[in-house]
């Protein structure tokens, strides 16, 4: 793993901190940084939820202009795998998830955002899609995923324009789910996410897993999602144990036994 993006782990929560100053350009060692991240962070017990963290003054700037300025046509049908793979790696942490946003979330830094399952900003934030002043798109889901959280319209008034968003703006349209002061930014992530250690990690990812892939096809087959996930936690030790103790007037709440 790389210095750029690092997993510290402290009482059930992963931090994910990408650390490039000044501005946390994704350059692609972080790009493969976060990749990585995503994978130990959805592999190890000791992490329920993750928190992802650019630092107090900016959370990504966007993919590194500077490294995508020389890249041709035949670099970029190579390289472009990479940048749906860092975010779709996020998208796809079978764990509660949330972006803790200072400063600028531009470009990929954006997508990163929409990559996570929820959204914290500063008061003081600015979010946005300005690919197309430089004459390109996003590249790494801001056209999907955009579009599925604030609508088509919005989308693509944010991505033809490029414009920024502030912190109000983004929480009136549902871009972020919650605004603080910038100092609170981090904590109120946190808090957010420790809510979920020591709990049914199972049934999380699959309530995570039916909301998310039921998106992305028919009402019929999302049904059909949710039934088999939902008979699936029938085998787990935490369905048996969250039914016995309300059966049995305990405090009816599944624990993080797992399996
Ligand atoms: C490389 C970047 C960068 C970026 C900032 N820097 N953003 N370098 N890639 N995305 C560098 C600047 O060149 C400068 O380096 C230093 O960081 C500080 O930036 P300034 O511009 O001097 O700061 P400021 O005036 O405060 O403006 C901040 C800013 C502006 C509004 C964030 O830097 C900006 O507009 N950045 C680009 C945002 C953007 O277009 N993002 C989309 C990228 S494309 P020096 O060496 O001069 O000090 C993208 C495609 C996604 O993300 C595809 C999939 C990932």
């Amino acid at each position: 793993m790389t210095d750029l993006v690092r997993l510290e782990v402290a009482d059930g929560v992963g931090t994910i901190r990408i650390d490039r100053p000044p501005m946390n350009a994704l350059n692609a060692e972080i790009q493969h940084g976060l990749v990585d991240a995503c994978r130990e962070a959805g592999e190890r017990k000791d992490v329920a939820a993750v928190v992802v963290w650019g630092g107090e003054k900016v959370f990504a700037a966007g993919a590194d202009i500077k490294e995508m300025e020389t890249m041709s046509y035949t670099d970029m049908v190579d390289h472009s795998a990479l940048l749906q793979d860092f975010t779709r790696a996020l998208a796809r942490l079978p764990k509660p998830t949330v972006a803790a946003i200072t400063g600028y979330a531009l470009g990929g830094g954006c997508e990163v955002a929409l990559a996570c399952d929820f959204r914290v900003a500063a008061d003081d934030a600015r979010l946005g899609q300005p690919e197309i002043l430089l004459g390109i798109i996003p590249g790494a889901g801001g056209t999907q995923r955009l579009a599925r959280l604030v609508g088509p319209s919005r989308a693509k008034d944010i991505v033809f324009s490029g414009r920024f968003v502030g912190a109000e703006e983004a929480l009136a349209i549902g871009l972020v789910d919650r605004v603080v002061p910038a100092a609170e930014v981090y904590d109120t992530a946190r808090t957010m996410m420790a809510r979920y250690a020591g709990g049914p990690a199972y049934a999380l990812r699959a309530a995570k897993e039916a909301i998310d892939r039921g998106l992305e096809v028919d009402l019929d087959s999302g049904l059909e999602i949710e039934r088999m996930l939902f008979a699936g936690l029938f085998a787990t030790r935490d369905r048996a144990t969250g039914m016995r103790s309300f059966v049995e007037k305990g405090p009816g709440k599944a624990t993080f036994e797992g399996a």
